[in-house]
């Protein structure tokens, strides 16, 4: 079959594919649109055409045109083609309900093909996501003409124009910042871009505006916000890209509470909008510490109806030694209750054990509460009156099991327990699906203690404020300082984090100091910043959303990777493309770089 004849010619639709009705019965149309699916059945030809809007049936019959017909036997899947017909209704028995267009067909009288298409390496429908992921991210033009991707591009849009809109009803302007610009801390590694006219120096992409959106503050903008490409040379996992997408906001003038009250404005008006919920407001609110010590996480999931007690004051006066002296040498016990769990075998148990292990624990206990006592290994070590309070403390039930873990530090406990409270309770369906649980996260520690460097380094950036009671602690005791850093989560993800700034420079340069920046180093780095928050700066604050992360949640998707047009694999490549990819020698040569890496090229 030859192609239309000439290669641009096409008819121009008179209608999308997904439009037809029983209305529209007798009309002359033209379709242009992919062929989805090809059945020859009793003579007829059936052709499912697609584009973005939907299906329709066209049907070719050998008594209508039969030079038609003969050349509908060449139609594969995906071929473009432009078709000229006549709606009908579908005979009798035939009606597809389950289609937007299903009482209608389209009797072809002729077609050209616009564009043929190579065998498929998958075939083209929401049961690909069951297909190798590489081969969908290789062939992406493909997987993404599956219906699922489309609707989930098509939400991310809804998602982003919605905030466009509400910002800009509420004063924000959208102002561009560099992309080459010098690193900006977030706590991974930059992807570096060599300047060919500087020799020798680098750029790197921006891991957040951070710095600029501060400096439009000092600019006297007073509102602004982007939705912006950030780049982060990191780990990546299902829900972290190398380059992803922030809606990024900075305001001046105001404090946590300004913030909170927008953004919650914003998410209950955007889940109307896109998922039809109503989003109770104000969201909770929960300390850093009492995130940790009761879900052992700094984003819990608040849809898992079980929480971490502490069992230190129970197991004090018991007569089981170990966690005696660990608790009189300073150290924690803590009990994680699993409703159900009494009904889990010796075995099943043992699994939890080897569960906890590999995250670093020492061991586990398990308590299982049957006929109104407790069973397991330690229950002879307690008391019938400290057996009653430790049912007590994590509100154990009939039929319930409780898992004691102990270390002398207080966030490893936390943290072995809150990983296992997340998988015991998706493995056991105790995740409560059909609820929206929102929760500020606040008042996160200034800095934590890396110790492969052996320093300080900030928990969110630089940039956040101490806490103003804590700011005498600076010096004497940097662990205990608080910042004034939130971070928003939805169901246990961190869509998004904020803080209020800095905008005194000697508050800066004394934080500097706390990181171990020298004074020169500090002002080699970041003495532009220190400049201008010196020449006039208004308290500010802001706060950046993880857009791939909110589309995800939205999209009912389980990887950041299903709601973007072209992401990378966990090896930061673009299977499609072939990037990252070796360059000329030239081309280094011209940006002063000589490789060091031997590469074996394919
Ligand atoms: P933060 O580093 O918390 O804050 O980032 C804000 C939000 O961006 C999302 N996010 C990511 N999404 C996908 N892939 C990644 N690799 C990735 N990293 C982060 C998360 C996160 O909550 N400048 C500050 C914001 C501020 O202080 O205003 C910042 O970037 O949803």
């Amino acid at each position: 079959m030859s192609r239309s004849e000439h290669f641009d010619a096409f008819w121009k639709r008179t209608e999308m594919c997904g439009a037809l009705r029983l209305e529209d019965e007798g009309r002359q149309v033209v379709l242009n649109g992919w062929v989805r699916r090809r059945r020859d059945l009793g003579g007829l030809i059936f052709v499912e055409l697609w584009d973005n809007t939907g299906v329709t049936q066209v049907v070719f019959n050998p008594e209508i045109v039969p030079e038609v017909h003969e050349r509908a036997k060449t139609l594969r899947s995906e071929y473009v083609i432009s078709v000229r017909g006549k709606v009908g209704k579908r005979p009798e028995g035939t009606v597809n309900s389950s289609m937007k267009t299903g009482e209608v067909e389209v009797v072809v009288e002729d077609f050209l093909l616009l564009s043929p298409a190579a065998p498929l390496p998958f075939e083209i429908s929401d049961a690909t996501d069951k297909v190798d992921e590489n081969l969908r991210l290789r062939y992406r033009y493909l997987d993404l003409r599956r219906d699922k991707m489309q609707k989930n591009l098509r939400i991310r849009n809804r998602i982003t124009r919605y905030t466009r809109d509400f910002l800009a009803q509420h004063g924000f302007i959208d102002i561009e910042t560099p992309m080459l610009t010098k690193s900006t801390p977030e706590g991974a590694r930059d992807y570096l871009v060599p300047s060919r006219v500087n020799p020798g120096t680098f750029f790197a992409l921006p891991q957040s505006p951070q710095i600029f959106k501060q400096i439009l503050m000092i600019s006297g903008f007073d509102r602004y916000f982007q939705i912006v490409k950030c780049f982060r040379d990191e780990d990546l996992r299902a829900d972290r890209q190398p380059e992803f997408t922030q809606i990024d906001m900075e305001m001046s003038f105001i404090d946590e509470e300004d913030i909170y009250a927008l953004i919650e404005e914003y998410m209950a008006g955007l889940f109307e909008e896109i998922a039809s919920v109503k989003i109770p407001t104000p969201f909770r609110r929960m300390e850093y510490w009492e995130a940790m010590d009761r879900f052992g996480s700094d984003k819990p999931d608040l849809r898992i109806p079980f929480e971490i007690h502490d069992l230190g004051a129970v197991f004090k006066e018991s007569e089981f030694a170990p966690f005696k002296e660990l608790i009189d040498k300073g150290g924690f016990v803590r009990g994680l209750p699993l409703p159900g769990g009494a009904s889990l075998s010796r075995k099943e148990v043992s699994l939890v054990e080897e569960k906890a292990k590999k995250l670093g624990a020492n061991g586990l206990a398990c308590f299982q509460l049957k006929e109104g006592k407790l069973k397991g290994p330690l229950a002879k070590f307690l008391s019938d009156e400290l057996q009653q309070r430790l049912i007590e403390t994590v509100s154990l039930k009939e039929g319930d099991a409780c898992f004691v873990l102990a270390d002398l530090d207080r966030l490893t406990v936390s943290q072995i327990l809150g990983q296992l409270r997340l998988e015991l309770a998706k493995e056991h369906g105790l995740i409560n699906s059909g609820k929206w649980e929102f929760l500020w996260v606040v008042h996160f520690p200034l800095f934590e203690r890396d110790e492969e460097e052996n320093r300080w380094v900030a928990v969110h950036h630089p940039f956040t404020s101490p806490v103003l009671e804590d700011l005498e602690l600076l010096e004497s005791n940097p662990q205990k300082v608080r910042s004034r850093a939130y971070d928003c989560v939805l169901n246990g993800n961190e869509v998004g984090g904020g803080s209020i700034r800095i905008h005194d420079p000697e508050v800066q340069e004394k934080v500097f100091e706390c990181l171990a920046f020298s004074r020169e180093e500090a002002r080699k780095r970041f003495g532009f910043l220190l400049d201008a928050l010196s020449s006039g700066t208004p308290p500010h604050g802001g706060i950046a959303f993880g857009v791939d992360r909110l589309v995800m949640l939205l999209c009912g998707a389980t990887s950041i990777r299903d709601v973007m047009a072209f992401p990378k694999t966990q090896k930061a490549q673009c299977l499609m493309s072939g990037a990252p990819s070796v360059v000329s020698l030239d081309q280094l040569q011209e940006l002063y770089i000589e490789s060091v890496a031997h590469i074996e090229e394919d």
